[in-house]
């Protein structure tokens, strides 16, 4: 297994990380825990009250969110589970929405940092920093918290005010919508704005303490405010897109074991991941899909899975690849799946919440089209020319190389793994296909490739969004899990890599020892998406947003001002109190900077009527309003 090249990684904090191996047998251990534990659950969860459950996150621990939380060394589920089945998931969505509420209520911003931070960062945390580690995973990740990160912030806000004065200069260049696009002007790579240079982000004071490289690991993103409120905008977007179409959301650890992406077909994404073997000898490593993760949790349900089951999720994957645009070492994914449904009825309604997505954007099918085809293809002429049925997914993950290597290479890694000339044209000639009807002429109409791909476009002419799919037999897709129909969507102008792209992958649970179902879905990521939005015109503005910005005249009405803040944040207005004693001027700026549609007064004439002086923002208008009237 390649080591990520100079990264080497630590892991803190990591005993209270799901990390148990994956085994066949493990997981086929926990499928039967599962089913012993869901039955005792759905009793338990019936006497607790849904405060308390949500409070204490499962019936039976009290203590943290999931519900499959188990007591240490109770079961291979995990010391500590980092799963969220849809239950579960609810519970965190709704708390996190809560600390986000909150947070806003007082008129603060989101900003967000990776999960993998560099060691001496850390080591402002007073965390200990183990030797050789250059790279640590960071102590408290709570993915949409307001802040979490003590030692990443205090870095960030040095980054930040060397950055400011620079990046307010470049921004003045720049379109507003690039701005809010967050990508900056300096990168064009995806929602952040501050790539930078590895090694330009050293700070250190004269005695040469503490020199610290404050930019994040390279090919990572911080979130400033304005990149997270893009960031937030597009994940609302992605969850709504799946609610609208009847989905549950779930969640997953970002570290998982080894095993769970070692497929020995010659996968990229093999050859892409962050691993590292974790302080109890396991190989570990951050997640570079979310796939086997879904499955895994699948497989976890067991036969207790109600199927079908419709699943969404929205993660951050890890995959050490070169950064180009839209293409980076962490990125978000959307994914859909769809458990237990073995026709293309599936495919066509995942299309259809995909197309949905990018017409809520505001792009067309004169945008974007989705390319399909089908591995069945692949496995038509396969065995046609008696290739071993062995040799299928190693064969298309070497044919989903033909745009990135020459031919000669592709036809020479085809013969290494045995397949002989007169096969390797029969393949080629294939994915030069461009049609169905082609396709037919070349297979016969009763192959299950023709009869699969007539009916998604059947379908997808019901649903109203034919216009966006193009048959294209040299989509194969790199993950060697994919059964059949396989879709990737892009960019007309050709400019942009795959934006999004997913398939059919009916025998991933049989490769992870439990029992195969069929399964279809897609990966999304958050990078490629923002980059064509940005070239479309098509980010929306996005503010920051306080509703009132509340200012004591003078300091003896401080306590004054803070009960109004109070009074008004209690009737669910997000209210940013001025903190120190500062000029009406000041106040005006600040109001504008936070967005405030009213600054509220607290001066000592009016107060001692009972009143508040109220300027509205945007007409200019200026009114007494009664403390029980505001
Ligand atoms: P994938 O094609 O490897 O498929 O990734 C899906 C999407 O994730 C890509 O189309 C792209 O939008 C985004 N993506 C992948 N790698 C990067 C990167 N380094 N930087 C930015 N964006 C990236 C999968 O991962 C499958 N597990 C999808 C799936 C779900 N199939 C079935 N269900």
């Amino acid at each position: 297994m390649a080591r990520p090249a100079g990264a080497q990684c630590c892991l803190r904090a990591f005993s209270s990380l799901r990390a148990v191996a994956s085994t066949p047998a493990a997981l086929a251990d926990r499928q039967l825990q599962r089913g012993q534990q869901l039955a005792a659950q759905q009793q338990r969860r019936r006497r607790c009250d849904p405060t308390a459950a949500a409070a204490g996150g499962g019936p039976d621990n009290g203590a943290g969110v999931p519900p499959q939380e188990r007591k240490a060394g109770s079961g291979k589920i995990g010391e500590a589970s980092g799963d969220f089945f849809p239950e579960d998931e609810r519970l965190q969505n709704w708390l996190f929405d809560e600390f986000a509420a909150v947070s806003r209520l007082f008129g603060f911003e989101q900003i967000d940092f990776p999960v993998l931070e560099s060691a001496p960062l850390l080591a402002l945390n007073l965390m200990a920093r183990p030797a050789g580690a250059q790279c640590c995973l960071r102590a408290f990740s709570s993915l949409r918290a307001v802040a979490s990160t003590p030692a990443a912030l205090a870095g960030r806000q040095l980054q930040r005010g060397q950055q400011l004065a620079a990046q307010q200069q470049r921004r003045r260049r720049c379109e507003h919508i690039a701005a809010a696009a967050g990508g900056g002007p300096d990168n064009g790579a995806g929602v952040a704005t501050q790539e930078r240079k590895a090694g330009s982000g050293k700070i250190g004071d004269a005695s040469g303490r503490g020199m610290v490289d404050i930019n994040p690991p390279r090919g990572t993103r911080d979130f400033f405010p304005e990149d997270k409120r893009l960031q937030n905008w597009l994940f609302d977007e992605f969850a709504a897109v799946s609610r609208l179409f009847g989905f549950e959301q779930i969640d997953f650890p970002v570290l998982e074991s080894e095993e769970l992406y070692v497929r020995k077909a010659g996968e990229e994404i093999t050859e892409q991941l962050y691993n590292f073997e974790d302080k109890g000898g396991r190989r570990v490593t951050l997640r570079p899909e979310l796939t086997p993760s879904l499955a895994r949790l699948a497989l976890q349900k067991g036969k207790g899975l109600a199927l079908p089951a419709k699943w969404f999720s929205i993660g951050q994957c890890w995959r050490y690849e070169r950064a180009t645009r839209g293409r980076r070492r962490e990125h978000y994914q959307w994914n859909m799946d769809v458990i237990g449904v073995p026709g293309v009825e599936a495919e066509a309604e995942l299309l259809s919440a995909i197309v949905t997505f990018f017409q809520r954007l505001g792009l067309s099918s004169a945008d974007v089209g989705l390319k399909v085809s089908s591995r069945k293809v692949l496995q038509a002429v396969l065995q046609r020319y008696g290739v071993q049925e062995a040799s299928f997914g190693p064969v298309c993950v070497v044919v989903d190389k033909m745009e990135k290597i020459p031919r000669e290479k592709v036809v020479e890694e085809l013969a290494a793994l045995g397949v002989a000339a007169e096969a390797i044209e029969g393949i080629l000639q294939a994915l030069a296909l461009r049609s169905v009807a082609e396709l037919e002429e070349v297979l016969g109409g009763e192959t299950p490739a023709v009869a699969d791909l007539r009916r998604l476009f059947e379908l997808a002419a019901a649903y109203g969004y034919a216009d966006w799919l193009v048959f294209d037999a040299s989509v194969v897709r790199g993950l060697a899990y994919y059964t059949g129909v396989v879709f990737e969507g892009f960019d007309r102008a050709g400019v942009l890599r795959a934006i999004c792209g997913g398939g059919r992958y009916d025998r991933l649970l049989g490769t992870f020892g439990g029992e195969d179902q069929p399964c279809a879905g897609f990966g999304f990521g958050d990078a490629v998406v923002v980059e064509l939005l940005k070239d479309k015109g098509l980010l929306p503005q996005l503010r920051h947003e306080v509703e009132d910005l509340v200012m004591p005249q003078e300091e003896g009405l401080r306590d004054a001002a803070t009960s109004v803040a109070q009074r008004l944040r209690a009737s669910g207005r997000r209210v940013d109190l001025v903190l120190e004693a500062k000029r009406m001027k000041w106040a005006f700026k600040q109001a504008e900077r936070c967005g405030a549609a009213r600054l509220v007064l607290v001066a000592p004439e009016e107060w001692s009527r009972g009143a508040v002086r109220v300027k509205d923002l945007a007409s200019r208008e200026e009114k007494d309003v009664p403390l029980d009237q505001l």
